[in-house]
């Protein structure tokens, strides 16, 4: 496909930090932007620059989205976890025939303590392991995990999520709502205070909630991590926000 020479006008699919700081310079710039994001959050951080909310409708509602905005690009800048919103940038990309790249935050894998973490496919996997490794879990892998380890009503479990709980757990357990940044020296409180050995959480990414893997390393606490789920194929992937500006400046002719 030629690359397309109209002034960008770019559609960003946010709900992170990495789609915040986009959107920042992208404004700072003076390219036209529209972030958007989910609407799961009661009182979301705000990306700079237009912002709209809620699904689309799946991908014919973001074909639609992108063919009577006129956008000229899309960037997905979804968590690494929200892999349907990923799939449905593709496939809508590629209807329209619309440059797509995606911009994830680099994955824990490269870390020094990486090699010494119990590395699984999924949640279910993820309880298994926790369970041979400890009895009282810290799960920060997210409210929608959760599910995943209703069976645990029969010990202390500690649970971080941003959004209050939708579903009940048991009574065991202890949720606490707050979101990052957090500090290494809180989570190490945090997690001796609660008598924590072991810690489950998802490879998200990035120095945002990296400070608990700091502080169980410190204590000596296990870590079971979920691996990332597969990109999907051929959707280009920039770690870093100059590789996006350099992708539209040059023209960013690549469709999925
Ligand atoms: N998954 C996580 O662990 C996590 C963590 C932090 C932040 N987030 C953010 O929270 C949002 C939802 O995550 P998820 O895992 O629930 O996503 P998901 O499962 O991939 O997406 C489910 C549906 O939510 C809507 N959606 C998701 N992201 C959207 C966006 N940026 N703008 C408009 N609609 C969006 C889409 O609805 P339609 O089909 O109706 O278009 C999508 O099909 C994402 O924007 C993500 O960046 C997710």
């Amino acid at each position: 496909m030629p690359a397309d020479r109209r002034a960008p006008h770019v559609l960003l699919l946010g709900g992170t930090a990495e789609a915040r700081a986009l959107a920042a310079v992208l404004v700072d710039r003076e390219v036209s932007v529209v972030s958007s994001l989910a609407g799961r959050v009661a009182r979301p951080r705000q990306p700079l620059g237009e912002v709209r909310i809620g699904g689309f409708g799946g991908v014919a509602g973001l074909v639609s989205t992108l063919r009577d905005n006129d956008f000229t690009h899309l960037v997905d800048a979804t968590h690494p976890f929200a892999i349907t919103m990923r799939r449905h940038a593709v496939e809508a990309a590629h209807e329209v025939a619309l440059p797509v790249v995606r911009l994830a935050r680099p994955g824990w894998r490269d870390l020094p303590d990486a090699a010494a973490w119990t590395w699984v496919q999924g949640y279910d996997e993820a309880r298994r392991q926790a369970e041979r490794l400890g009895s009282r879990p810290f799960i920060t892998s997210g409210r929608q995990t959760l599910g995943h380890y209703l069976s645990w009503d029969d010990r202390p479990v500690l649970v971080r999520v941003v959004e209050p709980l939708e579903e009940p757990v048991p009574a065991s357990w202890q949720v606490r709502l707050d979101r990052g940044p957090f500090s290494v020296d809180d989570e190490r409180e945090l997690m001796r205070s609660a008598g924590i050995d072991v810690l489950i959480t998802k490879d998200s990414g990035g120095a945002y909630t990296s400070a608990k893997l700091q502080a169980a390393s410190e204590l000596g606490i296990p870590v079971v991590v979920v691996a990332r789920p597969d990109p999907p194929e051929g959707l280009q992937e920039l770690s870093d926000i100059d590789e996006v500006l350099a992708w539209l400046d040059a023209g960013a002719s690549a469709t999925a």
